[in-house]
């Protein structure tokens, strides 16, 4: 509401997450009617394109990205008369005078400047956008993920940005929390009484989470191999969906009180020693082997590299030192090239203290809340029923079952179309603030400081398979079991 018209200038506008996300993104923000009338949308790159030979790469970007609902011709035709391109090497000493050709006539409206760049360049590029004279009052800066590779470096990019954004204009991109099942959660949570007396250690034995990948490192692997999955998946996309699951109650949606919850459940992660690491986290990188139905080759082979230690998988028994949740591990695991496309985040329930039934009833399955982010979003929620009929007393595990796409029937826009209008919107509180960025990273980089001390290379998987066996081993120790897919 009340959006007026802007300027969204993407830097890394011909690389892969602007052709990918971005601009698909857009262009279903341009089908349902959300992007105002006059706004632009300006890429940026180094390559020299004419702007007819952009708006063909971003067409044929939709083209391969479009959903089975995707936007008509009309619709297209009206978004690729906002697109713009400016060839400019965001690094060279000219001051950006392809873009203020583009922006200076338009006058003072919002400007929103995405850098979907290498983090090392972040703060050079505002500093470059600065000198240029193209920061004005309106102007707000959004931060692709990752933020830096450790504690140190993403506190120098924060630094840097910060000599020329304040605090509130900068948009730390965590596209998780842009997940519509990723907002629920706060519903689920807040505007029911079921669950909020019970979520706490009194009640719950444990939580999981896993993000599960088909794809392999798809020809990111120069930017994969110097990250892994605990930088590029675990250090935000877990950490953040840990922190919807585990903060207390903010007093109110404002961005700060939200964030503040947040923080402090990062802050409450335990951080792991170098003995805790060996027997608590598992890294593994997968070897050739079948996913999605094809033979694919192994991670060291699609790098064309012999002795790289990076992980394509990682789990963690990961804990929180605080009054809620002490003594409840929250199990974390991600990974490439395992056998679905799968995320969810898993509520275990304790037993019941006293068993009043026959045992030839059954023993009864403590309840579990299952909260399916992808595919297929919804919640399930396991509990015992008693098997209909009069002979003896049986008990069955069943669910109650709430599929948004059967419930809500409606088009669950994709995370990247909320979040970019957030940022135009002026709103925060689906973006990561600095110190919950920092924060982030002193837990992970514990785990890295203690695997550098280990130095072991991480544990093969096939491609196709649930990562390595000491995955499975990490919570079976514990005498629980990872949840398995329900389909
Ligand atoms: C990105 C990671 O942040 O998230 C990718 O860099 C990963 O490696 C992607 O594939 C997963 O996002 P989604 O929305 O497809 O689950």
């Amino acid at each position: 509401p009340g959006v007026g018209p802007f300027d969204l200038v993407v830097f890394g506008g011909t690389g892969d997450l602007a052709m990918r996300k971005l601009m698909p993104a857009l262009l279903y923000s341009e089908g349902d009617g959300r992007l105002p009338a006059e706004s632009n949308v300006i890429g940026v790159g180094r390559t020299d394109l004419t702007r007819e030979a952009y708006v063909e790469r971003v067409a044929a970007a939709c083209q391969a990205n479009a959903e089975a609902d995707s936007p008509g011709d009309e619709v297209w035709d009206r978004f690729a008369g906002r697109i713009e391109y400016a060839c400019i090497d965001e690094m060279a000493a000219e001051p950006y005078a392809a873009l203020r050709r583009l922006l200076e006539p338009r006058g003072d409206r919002i400007r929103v400047f995405y850098l979907a760049t290498h983090s090392d360049v972040f703060g050079d590029i505002c500093h470059r956008l600065n000198a240029a004279g193209l920061v004005t009052e309106t102007s707000r800066v959004v931060l692709e993920k990752p933020l830096g590779n450790d504690l140190r470096s993403a506190c120098a990019v924060n630094d840097a940005v910060r000599e020329v954004f304040d605090e509130g204009r900068i948009y730390r991109i965590d596209h998780y929390l842009g997940k519509e099942t990723v907002q629920n959660l706060l519903v689920l949570r807040f505007a029911n009484t079921l669950f909020e007396p019970l979520w706490r250690r009194e009640f719950i034995d444990h939580v999981q989470i896993t993000v599960a990948e088909t794809v392999g490192v798809e020809g990111r692997g120069g930017f994969y191999d110097k990250a892994g999955a605990l930088r590029d998946m675990m250090q935000n996309h877990l950490l953040q969906l840990l922190c919807m699951v585990a903060m207390e109650p903010p007093a109110n949606l404002d961005p700060d009180a939200v964030r503040d919850e947040k923080v402090k459940v990062l802050r409450a992660l335990k951080p792991l020693t170098e003995a805790e690491a060996a027997k608590k986290t598992v890294r593994g990188q997968y070897t050739r082997g079948i996913a999605n139905g094809a033979a694919v080759p192994g991670y060291l082979d699609e790098l064309d590299s012999k002795d790289s230690r990076t992980e394509t998988f990682v789990a963690i028994k990961a804990e929180l030192e605080n009054w809620r949740w002490a003594g409840v591990p929250f199990y974390l695991r991600t990974g490439k090239r395992l056998p679905e496309r799968w995320s969810e985040i898993v509520v275990q329930f304790r037993p019941v203290p006293h068993h009043i039934f026959p045992s030839e009833a059954g023993a009864p399955i403590a309840n579990r809340l299952v909260i399916r982010l992808q595919p297929d979003e919804g919640i399930k929620f396991h509990m015992m029923n008693k098997v209909p009929g009069p002979g003896g007393l049986k008990f069955r595990e069943a669910p109650l079952n709430l599929s948004f796409a059967e419930t809500f029937r409606t088009r669950s826009p994709g995370a990247y179309e909320r979040l970019l209008l957030d940022t135009v919107r002026g709103n925060p509180t689906l973006f990561m603030r600095a110190d919950e960025v920092e924060a982030a990273w002193i837990w992970t980089d514990s785990v890295l400081a203690a695997w550098e001390t280990i130095d072991e290379k991480p544990k093969n998987y096939s491609a196709g398979t649930w990562g390595p066996s000491a995955a499975i081993a990490l919570i079976e120790r514990d005498a629980r079991t990872w949840h398995e897919d329900e389909g």
